[in-house]
């Protein structure tokens, strides 16, 4: 595993958009792992602007989302269909037919998970996967565990996540307590992984995802094992290694 580390958060989130813009250059019609949060905005925004420049063409690349949460429909204001649609999707000449994220409404989300792994397959794999990391070192919804899950599935959401994420929503208990999620064998499956981490709040984590066990309780540390992850960190973020 890599680790770069920026002199600002500004400057980790545009050379992670250098990276995903070169693989697009490299491969129209790549496909991209994308992820939501707040850390993936400024890359996404960075991504726009090389868009309206004309710099990437957009029209072939396929992408896959991390997760999205069980209960809410693809229009739902915090669902991350919606996100994705309004920090990427919307401002971007990409073929929405070729964005998926999975649905946490479907009736059957065991199918729906199934489905969304074979469709990842039949799209020949992620080449390249972004990631963000939870305070608690989760991947996608991948909270800590006894165990690495392999495929998408339904996951409950640990509590500590419920709390980060309350800032966008009303309050805590809006936000839904179970999702869909990439499992860590899909993750682990992308050609080159890409974990954009800022601020000093991911310190700790950061630190135990570089240098402590590898173990499914800090499911990045299993990133160590990935023969392409690239860290990409603000110096605040990097701040305990
Ligand atoms: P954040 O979330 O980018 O909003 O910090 C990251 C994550 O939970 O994966």
């Amino acid at each position: 595993m890599q680790v770069h580390v920026f002199g600002g958060a500004d400057e980790a989130a545009r050379a992670v958009a250098m990276v995903i813009a070169s693989e697009i250059l490299k491969k129209p019609d790549a496909v991209l792992g994308l992820a939501t949060g707040s850390t993936p905005v400024p890359v996404y925004r960075a991504l726009i602007e090389m868009g309206r420049q004309g710099l990437i063409d957009f029209s072939r690349v396929r992408t896959f989302n991390l997760d999205e949460y069980v209960g809410l429909s693809p229009d739902h204001p915090q669902s991350y269909r919606r996100f994705m649609n309004e920090q990427l999707f919307d401002h971007i000449n990409i073929n929405k037919a070729n964005t998926r994220v999975p649905s946490g409404v479907a009736a059957d989300l065991r199918a729906e998970a199934a489905a969304y792994d074979r469709a990842i397959e039949a799209a020949g794999g992620i080449d390249l996967q972004l990631l963000g990391i939870g305070v608690n070192g989760h991947i996608g919804f991948n909270e800590p565990a006894s165990a690495f899950p392999h495929a998408t599935h339904v996951v409950d959401i640990a509590p500590s996540t419920v709390q980060a994420n309350a800032r966008f929503f009303d309050n805590a208990d809006e936000v839904p307590r179970r999702a869909v999620t990439l499992g860590i064998g899909g993750i682990m499956a992308a050609r080159r992984v890409v974990l954009l981490a800022v601020g000093r709040g991911k310190a700790p984590v950061i630190q135990k995802t570089v240098a402590g066990d590898a173990t499914p309780d800090v499911p990045a540390s299993i990133l160590r094992f990935h023969p392409n992850a690239q860290l990409f960190l603000d110096r605040e973020a990097a701040g305990l290694l």
